[in-house]
């Protein structure tokens, strides 16, 4: 596959079946997230396109990796509600397996960092799993520091997992 073949743009409500495809794909590996493809919370492509179409600027946004016309992976951007955190911005992303390790994480995190100081928050953060090799790699390539660790925070699969929290400030 060709990477530089893949688009990277922000996400439209006729983006919600791949966004949602991709999503459960990846909840059901069973590995990488704290639920499952049964606790995804959404499973309608309709009702998530309304939503995405609802999403107000700057507030919330999908960034999507498209190939040709298929959502590959995605990263979801949350800004804070509340007035104490109204600078920060929460990610969570995905992609298809077969699309991982070609560097398309780099482009869409890339693209969420532009969105979050384009729209004029202080911080961006999110978390993963200790064993999560390569998304610990990513974020720290982008300059996410460690701010903490809670131990045994979930169980995956039968084993504990730490979750290492990572926030960038992006005006410092
Ligand atoms: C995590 C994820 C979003 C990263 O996207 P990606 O396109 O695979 O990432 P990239 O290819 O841009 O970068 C991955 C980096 O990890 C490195 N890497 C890959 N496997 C690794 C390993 N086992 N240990 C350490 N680093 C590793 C790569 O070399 C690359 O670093 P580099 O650019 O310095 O060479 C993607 O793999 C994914 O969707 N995984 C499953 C879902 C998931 O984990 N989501 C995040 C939950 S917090």
């Amino acid at each position: 596959m060709d990477d530089t073949a893949i688009e990277v743009r922000l996400g439209k409500p006729a983006d919600a079946k791949g966004i949602l495809d991709c999503l459960l794909l990846t909840l059901s590996e069973h590995t990488w997230f704290d639920r499952d493809e049964n606790e995804s919370g959404i499973t309608n492509p309709d009702v998530l396109g309304i939503k995405i179409s609802q999403f107000k600027l700057g507030e919330k946004a999908y960034i999507v990796a498209v190939d040709q016309d298929k959502v590959v992976g995605f990263i979801l951007l949350v800004r804070g509600g509340l007035h104490s955190v109204r600078h920060t911005c929460d990610l969570g992303m995905s992609l298809l397996p077969e699309y991982r390790e070609k560097g398309i994480g780099s482009r869409l995190l890339q693209a969420a960092i532009d969105w979050t100081r384009q729209h004029g928050m202080d911080k961006i953060y999110c978390s993963t799993f200790n064993t999560n090799h390569r998304a610990v790699r990513l974020y720290e390539k982008f300059g996410f520091e460690r701010e903490g660790v809670r131990r045994k925070q979930y169980k995956i699969a039968g084993e504990y997992v730490d979750q290492i929290l990572f926030g960038k400030l992006l005006n410092a």
